[in-house]
C-alpha cells in the first residue's frame, strides 16, 4: 500500500450486529468489508501450524487472540485486497493494543462506530445464529458468558477511549434490522461517505 487506506471500524459486542451492517453496508457504499472473526476463524482452519492451532484454540475458547496476530492478518489482506472505496473492519480492535498497533502501524481509523446492544438481545441473537450446519462451534451457552465477559473487561474500554476522543458514533443495535441499519447509513452521510446507489 503507497498510502494510508480508508478504513472504518465497526464495534460492538458479540451478537451486536457488525456482521448484519457490514453487509448492507458494502451494498449501499460499496466497501470492502472484512471481519477480524472471519479471518481469525479461516486462518485457524487453513494449516496444522502452530498459530493456526492457538488461534483455533482462543476461539473455542472465546478469548481474544494475540494482538500482533491480528493485525498482522489484517494488514496482509489489505495488501492483498485493494479497495478505491475504503474498508469496514468489524469486530477490530477488541483491545487497546490492538488499536494502538493498527492505527500507529497502518492506518487512522476514518470512523468509528459502535453498535450498542444488551447481553439480553446479543445471547439469544447468538444461540440463535446459523441454526444447523452454520453453528459456529462458539455460539454456545458457556462460550457466550466467556464472551461477554471478555467484552466488558477488554473491549468497552477500548469504545470508551474513543469515545473520550469524541471519535466514536454510537447505535442502539438493540432494535429492529431496518431501524438499526437506517442509523448506521446516516452515520456514514454524516461522515461525508456517498451512497453508491
Ligand atoms: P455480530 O457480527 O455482531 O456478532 P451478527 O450480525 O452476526 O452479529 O448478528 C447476530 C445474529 O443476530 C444473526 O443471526 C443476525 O441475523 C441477527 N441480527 C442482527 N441484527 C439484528 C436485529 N437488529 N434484530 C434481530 N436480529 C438481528
Ligand atoms: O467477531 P467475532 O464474534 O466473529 O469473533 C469471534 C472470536 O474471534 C472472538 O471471540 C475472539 O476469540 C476472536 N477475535 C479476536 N480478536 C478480534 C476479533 C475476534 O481474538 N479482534
Ligand atoms: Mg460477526
Amino acid at each position: 500500500m503507497s498510502e494510508a487506506p480508508k478504513v472504518f471500524f465497526i464495534l460492538g459486542g458479540p451478537g451486536s450486529g457488525k456482521g448484519t451492517n457490514c453487509a448492507r453496508l458494502v451494498e449501499d457504499f460499496g466497501y470492502t468489508h472484512f471481519s477480524a472473526g472471519d479471518l481469525l476463524r479461516a486462518a485457524a482452519k487453513e494449516g496444522t501450524s502452530e498459530i493456526a492451532k492457538k488461534i483455533g484454540a482462543m476461539i473455542r475458547s472465546g478469548n481474544i487472540v494475540p494482538s500482533e496476530i491480528t493485525v498482522a492478518l489484517l494488514r496482509q489482506t489489505l495488501q492483498e485486497h485493494p479497495s478505491g472505496v475504503g474498508y469496514i473492519i468489524d469486530g477490530f480492535p477488541r483491545k487497546a493494543d490492538q488499536a494502538k498497533m493498527f492505527e500507529d502501524g497502518i492506518a487512522r481509523a476514518a470512523g468509528i462506530v459502535y453498535m450498542q446492544c444488551s447481553e439480553a438481545t446479543m445471547e439469544e441473537r447468538l444461540l440463535s445464529r446459523g441454526a444447523g450446519d452454520a453453528k459456529r462451534d462458539d455460539d454456545n451457552a458457556e462460550t457466550v458468558r466467556r464472551r461477554f465477559r471478555v467484552n466488558v473487561e477488554e473491549c468497552e474500554p477500548v469504545v470508551e477511549a474513543y469515545k473520550k476522543e469524541g471519535r466514536c458514533y454510537v447505535v442502539d443495535a438493540n432494535r429492529d434490522r431496518d431501524i438499526v441499519y437506517a442509523d448506521v447509513k446516516e452515520i456514514f452521510i454524516q461522515m461525508g461517505e456517498k451512497p453508491i446507489r
